[in-house]
């Protein structure tokens, strides 16, 4: 019998976009996300085609600018540069993974700090380090902390293991649940004894893309459990990066796949995108923008 209660993020998302879309009805002119894609990836596609559904449910406009793969990175940089510029865009995102002739860094570090949305620039990013967690910050371990916040536990003292360290999840979730004052393991596919660390472990974050890597007796009784992965078994089923039916026997909170974190990335990009359009410079060319 299951004993865990559920992190339901498909409905606590769900309500995070009405409060959003009253917050998009109250605001002059709605926000406009630009969403860069290179070249063709089946994933990003479903992806970016969340993203778009999402933002239309509350209002806010979602512009995808394709390229072909075949770009060079001076001109996808050009793109960017205007981009950053035209004051009718409040938020940009370049969906990863790139091709691999592009430095998907400096990609990322070209664009403006303020339209930053996911938050993986050096400005963001810094900001993240020297201990704020506001602002413009990664959209899938700020959907974690509040999954987190749903637990109603104090996170202070906490230990957490987080498995997987990614730009896109593990190190800014890593310093994120540092700045809560927990105790913050960061490992990863070169971490010994991975077992033993789980299982001291209040928090696990199963962040690994490792299908159902993460077993029943890798954890102690009452831990909290969030799985970040999402893999396609051979039955065509999805699965996380957790062993579900058999942490559910043991924890006390436990993020579902699909339903749990994915919703709340979303979400939080969304969150990004209204933030930076009510923090976005008033443009001066007389265009009443
Ligand atoms: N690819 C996988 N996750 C993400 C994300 O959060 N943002 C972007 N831009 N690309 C991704």
């Amino acid at each position: 019998m299951s004993k865990a209660k559920i992190l339901d993020g498909k409905k606590i998302a769900a309500d995070l976009r009405l409060q959003m879309k009253a917050q998009v009805d109250a605001m002059d002119e709605p926000p406009i996300l630009a969403v860069v894609m290179v070249g063709e990836n089946e994933a990003s596609r479903i992806y970016v085609r969340n993203k778009q559904k999402a933002a239309a449910e509350i209002g806010i406009i979602c512009q995808v600018y394709e390229f072909s793969d075949s770009i060079g990175e001076n001109a996808l940089l050009q793109s960017l540069d205007e981009l950053n510029e035209n004051h009718h865009i409040h938020g940009i995102i370049v969906q990863q993974p790139l091709p691999p002739h592009l430095n998907a860094q400096n990609i990322l570090r070209h664009i403006s700090p303020s339209k930053d949305v996911d938050g993986f620039g050096l400005y963001n990013s810094g900001k993240l380090m020297s201990g704020e967690n506001g602002g413009l910050a990664a959209a899938t371990p700020k959907g974690i902390l509040r999954l987190l916040e749903e637990t109603k536990e104090p996170l202070s003292g906490k230990l957490a293991v987080v498995i997987g360290r990614s730009q896109i999840v593990g190190r800014p979730l890593a310093q994120m649940l540092l700045n809560m004052d927990c105790t913050v393991l960061i490992a990863h596919s070169k971490t010994k004894n991975l077992k033993e660390l789980t299982k001291q472990a209040d928090i696990v974050v199963a962040a690994c893309g490792q299908p159902q890597m993460v077993k029943g007796d890798w954890v102690k009784d009452g831990a909290i459990v969030i799985d970040v992965g999402i893999n396609r078994k051979e039955d065509g089923k999805l699965c996380g990066d957790t062993v579900f039916d058999e942490l559910s026997e043991k924890v006390s909170w436990i993020t579902p796949v699909p339903g749990g974190v994915g919703p709340m990335t979303v979400a939080m990009l969304l969150e990004n995108t209204i933030y930076a359009a009510l923090h976005a410079e008033k443009c001066c060319c007389h265009c009443g923008h």
